[in-house]
């Protein structure tokens, strides 16, 4: 399987998540290329079997960067695609005390359901989606984030 991995990281978590993915892969058997947006033509993918795209999450979306990117893609339909976000971890309400849940969460951060609304209308196929936090804005990664790296390659290899 050959995956072609883009992402927009400027604190750097991001890209150590594509490493490890990468890393978790070659395991598996299937080879990852690693792009950061900025340095690639969306127009110009090279083939894959799978294109994973991730962004940081930006005022609860994802970056103006992958944006454009995913609006300009042009890729057949049908084409399968995983999104993969890095995002702060929840912080406990400051009255309640209690950290939000994610379903309560989805209605303020909406990096995934952006990526996936521009991917979809595009006539792509989706076959995962997963995220990592990182503490504060710069990070570090949430402590365990390998686990969920590998919980994200699982649902890929499946495919
Ligand atoms: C201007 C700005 C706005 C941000 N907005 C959010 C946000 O709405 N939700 C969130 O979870 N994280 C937010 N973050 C934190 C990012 O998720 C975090 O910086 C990013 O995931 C780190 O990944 P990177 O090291 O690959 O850049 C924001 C960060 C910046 C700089």
């Amino acid at each position: 399987m050959k995956i072609e991995y883009y992402h927009d990281s400027k604190y750097g978590n991001g890209a150590a998540v594509a490493e490890e993915f990468k890393h978790q892969m070659a395991a598996k058997g299937a080879s990852v290329n690693i792009h950061a947006v900025k340095d690639s033509d969306a127009k110009q993918l090279p083939p894959a079997d799978l294109y994973v795209f991730s962004s940081p999450a930006r005022l609860g979306s994802p970056t103006s960067s992958v944006t454009s990117f995913l609006e300009e893609l042009d890729l057949p339909e049908g084409t399968k695609y995983a999104i993969f976000t890095t995002e702060s971890a929840p912080a406990p309400d400051k009255k309640t005390g209690k950290v939000p849940t994610d379903e309560e969460l989805s209605k303020r951060q909406r990096v995934i359901a952006r990526m996936n609304s521009i991917l979809q209308g595009k006539g792509l196929s989706k076959v995962a989606e997963g995220k990592v936090h990182v503490i504060g804005i710069k990070g570090p990664l949430e402590e365990g984030w390998k686990k969920k790296v590998a919980a994200f390659a699982d649902s890929i290899s499946g495919q």
